[in-house]
């Protein structure tokens, strides 16, 4: 199948690299023409294990192509993704103009029948507005061309989004007419394995199914995230109450991780835009997910109230901290609790020397030159000259270290693990101050 994708960040590059790879002729259109340089020359503009290697194996047997031109990509693809970006505007909604331009250039220049899906995560309502932006651009053209909108939200994980994509819990296709259903059912065909992963519904539902599945993996981790505190002052062992609680079927284990709070390009995004789509378009406060955001923000700063509550005054300390990206395998810093941290820190009068396998250069993008911030070509780089450990994400890396070394080059010698690494007496065996979260 002919197939182009509009916008070569994550769910882009990813989609159309993994639909290639089972045969599609697939094309992705990028307005940023540095972006398609570098994807040309066989290299990828962002980090994701498995893609690199992928894209050029699409790219040398002649299945995956990259443009600058919008009247190329649209003449293209039966099948049109749009795949780009809709950051929050000011107030916490998705901006749609990028998903609503993607639209319009379909609309001006298609000549026969095109399947336009949002896989951008969108507002309920907004393959409705897809629809009428199309539908205005053919006629002030004069020209009646079919066409069908469809919404097929992704559920990629950033780090394991290529498995993701290749092999499928769910495909959800929200469809109206049999035409684009069929088509989309072909396409996903190869994805299938041992049994129907599809999930056909009604365009809104589809596109309301996305943020119900972030809203409520945001809701356990909040959750989890209290109860830690709670557990903490109580006396008791949240890890014990995890794996207490995850025995459960209807709780599960997944997704049951306290820590020092989610971030993401998706969590933080998606849980606001719910939150006010539901007070402007349908009158409800959403006072669950009200209290998932606010419990995370407080939770993005409980590793520095526990450096405070140990240290006081934190001018003139020094401190190691071990991981930027939000989660391990990515160099996305976007709303990670790192920064929270970090810009807590400095402001604190504290020093910082950090250390990520792949995220320094996207933390030196977003602090710039700040004063007091210094970055560490390893772990025990970090260690050097500091008063204390901080870890913020889960890095494998950081699984084994050795507690003798770390001893040996703290001052105070305190780790604070803000993702719960190291069982708490093996650590204080070594002879540590170990302050976890929730045990
Ligand atoms: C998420 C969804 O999982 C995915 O389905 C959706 O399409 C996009 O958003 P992603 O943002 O890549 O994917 O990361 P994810 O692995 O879900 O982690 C999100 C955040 O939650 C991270 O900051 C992580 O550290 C945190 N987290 C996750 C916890 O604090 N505890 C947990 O138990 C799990």
């Amino acid at each position: 199948m002919k197939i182009t994708v509009v916008g070569t960040g994550y769910v882009g590059l990813v989609s159309g690299t993994c639909l290639a790879e089972v045969g599609n002729d697939v094309l992705c259109l990028d307005v940023d023409p540095e972006k398609i340089r570098i994807l040309e020359e066989g290299g990828i503009p962002i980090y994701e294990p498995g893609l690199q290697e992928m894209v050029r194996r699409n790219v040398a047997a002649g299945r995956l192509h990259f443009t600058t031109s919008i009247e190329k990509a649209v003449d293209h693809g039966t099948i049109q993704f749009i795949a780009v970006g809709t950051p929050p505007d000011e107030d916490g909604s998705a901006d749609m103009k990028y998903v609503l331009a993607a639209a319009r250039n379909i609309g001006r220049l298609m000549t026969d029948y095109k399947i336009v899906v949002d896989k951008s995560t969108v507002p309920v309502g907004t393959a409705d507005l897809v629809r009428a932006t199309v539908q205005e651009e053919l006629q002030k053209r004069g020209a009646q061309v079919p066409f069908s909108v469809v919404s097929n939200p992704e559920f990629l994980k950033e780090g394991a989004a290529v498995e993701d994509f290749m092999r499928p819990d769910r495909i959800v296709v929200g469809a109206e007419d049999e035409q684009a259903i069929l088509l989309m059912k072909a396409l996903y065909a190869p994805f299938q394995r041992n049994h129907e992963r599809l999930i056909v519904t009604d365009v809104k539902s589809a596109e309301l199914t996305k943020y119900a599945a972030n809203a409520m993996l945001a809701t356990r981790i909040s959750f989890m995230n209290e109860l830690a505190n709670l557990a903490e002052k109580l006396g008791a062992d949240i890890e014990m109450v995890r794996q207490g609680i995850g025995s459960d079927p209807r709780i599960g284990y997944h997704f049951l991780y306290p820590g020092c709070g989610y971030g993401g390009s998706c969590f933080p995004k998606d849980v606001k835009a719910l939150i006010k789509t539901a007070a402007d378009k349908a009158g409800i406060d959403l006072k669950v997910l009200s209290a998932v955001e606010e419990a995370n923000d407080l939770q993005k700063h409980v590793l520095t109230g526990k450096i405070k509550t140990y240290f006081g005054d934190l001018s003139g300390k020094h401190f190691g901290v071990w991981g930027l990206a939000f989660k391990p395998n990515t160099d996305d810093m976007r709303d990670a609790p790192s920064r929270t941290l970090i810009a807590d820190l400095l402001a604190a009068g504290a020093t910082v020397t950090a250390y990520d396998p792949v995220a320094i250069h996207e933390a030196k993008r977003i602090f710039g030159d700040k004063d007091g911030l210094r970055y560490g070509d390893s772990p025990a780089a970090c260690l050097e000259g500091a008063d204390a450990l901080v870890i913020v994400t889960e890095w494998k890396e950081f699984r084994s270290p050795d507690f003798d070394v770390i001893k040996a080059k703290l001052r105070a010698p305190v780790i604070f693990d803000g993702r719960n690494l190291y069982d708490p007496k093996f650590v204080r065996a070594a002879g540590l101050t170990y302050l976890p979260i929730g045990r």
